[in-house]
């Protein structure tokens, strides 16, 4: 196993490791994810792109972006770092926090630990580049489960051995992240219902919150006017990045 940034290896095609089939996808109706697509976060910012190779071949990625901290961790989570690392890189402004927007492991590649090698690695690349935090608003996908269950509850629910029942929660505190907090609306997705009845498959034929598959909470409907809107909840973790004391 090698890890490398796209900085040392752009010639690594890191995204090209695919999601699982079964992810929801809705979250292609992302706005803000267009500010980062792959293209121009691997272009601006290769040193902060870490990919595990296997045999030469990548089995998981971790994708970053720097940003100047703004007080504190916004509640619009992903989708408001991902304007303001655009804003900054637009204006010139000196960044001093990574926030990880994606960590993907192949499919065919879960369920072996990789996401924390990927993680330290992400760490060691945050040091390197001279930033002083890594922030991250993880996705619990397991809270999909129990959509109407607010999510402070969700990541505050823990085993008897005191780690969070969500497995992705529980891997980042094992790797020494702490929850910072809940970011309530970090993930937004807002589209007309044609486009919501292609991604799912479902009728969004009634006004209300309608329970979608992969979704962490209600996507919130008007059949009246032809949208539907999804505002996913995202739980704010910060991990120690190596040389810098924690706040
Ligand atoms: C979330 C993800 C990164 C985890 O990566 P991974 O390397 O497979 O995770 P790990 O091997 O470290 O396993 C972490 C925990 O999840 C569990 N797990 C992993 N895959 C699982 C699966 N398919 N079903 C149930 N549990 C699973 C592991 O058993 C482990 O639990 P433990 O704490 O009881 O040991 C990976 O599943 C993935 O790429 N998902 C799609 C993209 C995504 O959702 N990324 C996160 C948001 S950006």
């Amino acid at each position: 196993m090698d890890l490398v940034t796209l900085a040392q290896r752009p010639d690594v095609p890191v995204y090209g490791i695919p999601y699982p089939p079964d992810s929801p996808r809705f979250m292609e109706g992302s706005l803000a994810s267009l500010l980062v697509r792959g293209r121009r976060v691997a272009r601006l910012w290769p040193h902060l792109v870490v990919a595990l190779l296997d045999g030469g071949e990548p089995v998981a990625r971790g994708v970053m972006v720097p940003f100047r901290g703004r007080g504190s961790l916004p509640a619009r989570g992903w989708d408001e770092v991902a304007v303001w690392a655009a804003e900054d890189a637009l204006d010139g402004v000196a960044p001093d926090t990574a926030c990880a927007l994606e960590i993907a492991v192949h499919p065919e590649h879960q369920a072996r630990g990789h996401s924390s090698v990927v993680l330290e690695a992400m760490r060691e690349a945050v040091a390197a580049a001279g930033l002083a935090s890594l922030v991250i608003p993880v996705r619990p996908p397991d809270k999909a489960a129990v959509p109407h269950v607010p999510m402070g509850d969700y990541a505050l629910s823990t085993r008897p051995d005191g780690l969070p029942v969500d497995r992705w929660l529980r891997t980042h505190v094992r790797a020494g992240g702490r929850l910072e907090g809940v970011a309530p609306c970090s993930a937004t997705v807002q589209a007309p219902l044609a486009d919501w009845r292609r991604w799912t498959g479902l009728p969004f034929d009634r006004d209300g919150a309608v329970v979608v598959p992969g979704a962490l909470v209600p996507v919130l409907v008007s059949v009246t006017q032809d949208f539907a809107v999804y505002v996913e909840p995202n739980i704010w973790v910060s991990h120690p990045v190596a040389g810098v004391p924690r706040a």
